[in-house]
């Protein structure tokens, strides 16, 4: 097996053990909330990034859709057909009862598959590939990643990012929870956690490992930059988009916290 591999292998495994969790924080009220014509968990400055493209009428895939309920949105906002993938079953289950409590079956499809091994038939159909917040720092290769990407889009699409920033990676809560700088931001090796991956509650658990990587904010630049694609938008966020480390937000001297990034392939 390759590395690679082996890390996608273990994170699936880690991820498809959180899910149980995640569903006992979310479900039921997703369900429910699904149901409304307005629903829309989606942040102001990722809607912001995704009105600069425009979604109305065009094909959306997200990449590592979670239970589908960002992508979701995207279709309620007039998409013309979206598709969701994700590594984690357990995940994509969620995210079919949610497309069925919404009813719409016919225009969105949730797809099983690691991102780096996608069914080639999804090549060249997307106007927009769009990942939300949690998403590169589980890949083990940051450039291929990027090609994934590119070969989604059709000459012209865009791809659509909200993510953590790669300056957070730097922290971990001292002992009284208090975010310290404790890494180096030009980190290589990963991370390998066995505390679970219930960001909602914020329960440890004896977990799966998983493992997760530093992907600096020029290397994921020059990634699509080194693909043809051209920089449309980017900024900074001062807020904590990533319920990870929420006192930083607050202090004196506030690093970056999150950024959107929107880039076209030509
Ligand atoms: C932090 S969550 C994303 C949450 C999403 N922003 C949301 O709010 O719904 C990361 C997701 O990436 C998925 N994932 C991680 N590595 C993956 C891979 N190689 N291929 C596909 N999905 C992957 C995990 O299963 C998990 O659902």
């Amino acid at each position: 097996m390759d590395s690679r591999k082996f890390y996608t292998d273990a994170n699936r495994k880690s991820w498809d053990e959180a899910a149980p969790k995640h569903r006992a924080a979310n479900q039921e009220q997703l369900l429910l909330d699904v149901k409304k014509s307005d629903f829309n968990p989606l942040a102001d400055y990722l809607l912001e990034s995704l009105a600069l493209v425009g979604v109305k009428n065009k094909k959306i895939i997200q990449l590592c859709c979670n239970n589908g309920k960002d992508v979701l949105a995207v279709q309620k906002m007039g998409a013309h057909s979206t598709v969701g993938v994700d590594a984690a079953a357990a995940f994509i289950d969620q995210g079919k009862e949610l497309v069925e409590a919404a009813g719409l079956q016919d225009v969105m499809q949730l797809i099983v598959s690691d991102v780096y091994d996608l069914p080639k038939e999804l090549a060249g159909q997307f106007d927009i590939v769009l990942t939300t917040v949690g998403v590169m720092s589980w890949m083990p290769d940051i450039k291929d990643f990027f090609r994934v990407v590119s070969e989604l889009l059709k000459p012209g699409g865009y791809y659509v990012v909200e993510e953590m920033h790669p300056v957070l990676m730097m922290y971990e809560p001292d002992e009284k929870g208090k975010s310290r700088p404790l890494h180096s931001y030009f980190r290589k090796e990963p991370w390998k956690d066995t505390d679970g991956l219930d960001y909602f509650n914020h329960e440890s658990y004896d977990a799966k490992p998983c493992y997760s990587f530093q992907h600096r904010l020029d290397n994921i630049l020059m990634a699509g930059i080194n693909l043809g694609m051209s920089l449309k938008h980017i900024k900074e966020i001062d807020r904590d988009i990533s319920n990870f480390c929420q006192d930083l937000q607050h202090q004196e001297a506030v690093p970056p916290l999150g950024f959107t990034l929107v880039m076209q392939k030509p």
